[in-house]
């Protein structure tokens, strides 16, 4: 079974396709993690995250201990992230990674074009969203459990400017397939949007 939770930033996929894998003793892959770990490789280098040829080769050479890091979260990664996920050969070259993660035993995959591009045929899409002010309020909470110091207006804007970014890109923009179903958690709490995605996969599946 692949399961695609797609969603702008901060929407609360993450926590959401996690908690979905260990009840349905799935594998799960927050595809985030590939662009933030190619970014991280381009900015340790001193490259420039918007360069096509640099970008390219950080992607080709991601190793499991990139994947693996713990510092890709913070505001100058998120932002390269960004950049190096609008370039359309360095989603090519991380596609094939995720479609063989999600086909070898099944797979829980959030990300931005889960169920448009990566898994078109996925059997389940859920698309995650909430308002811009509850998705900056939880990142800020995120930055701050981390000891990080960050002004709330400094996150609502990132936030914003990377919901254009990914939806306006020309490779693979962040949209809702078609036949996704939108769960909205501006007022929802973790455990309720999770009783909410696993009534949908219960009710698509059984
Ligand atoms: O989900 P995240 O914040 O960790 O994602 C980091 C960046 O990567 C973000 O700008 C969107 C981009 N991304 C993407 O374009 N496609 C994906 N499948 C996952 C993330």
């Amino acid at each position: 079974m692949i399961i695609a939770i797609d969603g702008p930033a901060a929407a609360g996929k993450g926590t959401l396709a996690k908690r979905i894998a260990a009840t349905l003793q799935l594998p799960y892959l927050d595809t985030g993690i590939l662009y933030r770990a190619t970014a991280k490789r381009v900015l340790e280098a001193g490259g420039n995250p918007e360069d096509v040829s640099t970008a390219l080769t950080a992607a080709q050479s991601l190793s499991a201990a990139d994947l693996a890091r713990n510092d890709l979260r913070d505001a100058a990664t998120s932002k390269a992230a960004s950049q190096v996920a609008s370039i359309a050969a360095v989603r090519q070259a991380l596609l094939d990674f995720q479609r063989h993660f999600g086909t070898a035993h099944g797979a829980v995959l959030d990300g931005r074009d889960i169920g448009t591009i990566i898994f078109p045929q996925a059997d389940i899409k859920l698309f995650v969203t909430a308002s811009v002010e509850a998705r900056a309020q939880r990142r800020y909470q995120e930055f701050c459990a981390r000891g990080e110091t960050v002004a709330l207006a400094e996150v609502i804007a990132d936030v914003q400017a990377r919901d254009e970014a990914d939806r306006t890109r020309t490779a693979a923009p962040l949209m809702m397939a078609r036949d996704a179903t939108l769960i909205d958690t501006t007022d929802m709490d973790a455990d309720t949007a999770f009783a909410c995605a696993l009534a949908l996969i219960h009710g698509k599946t059984t």
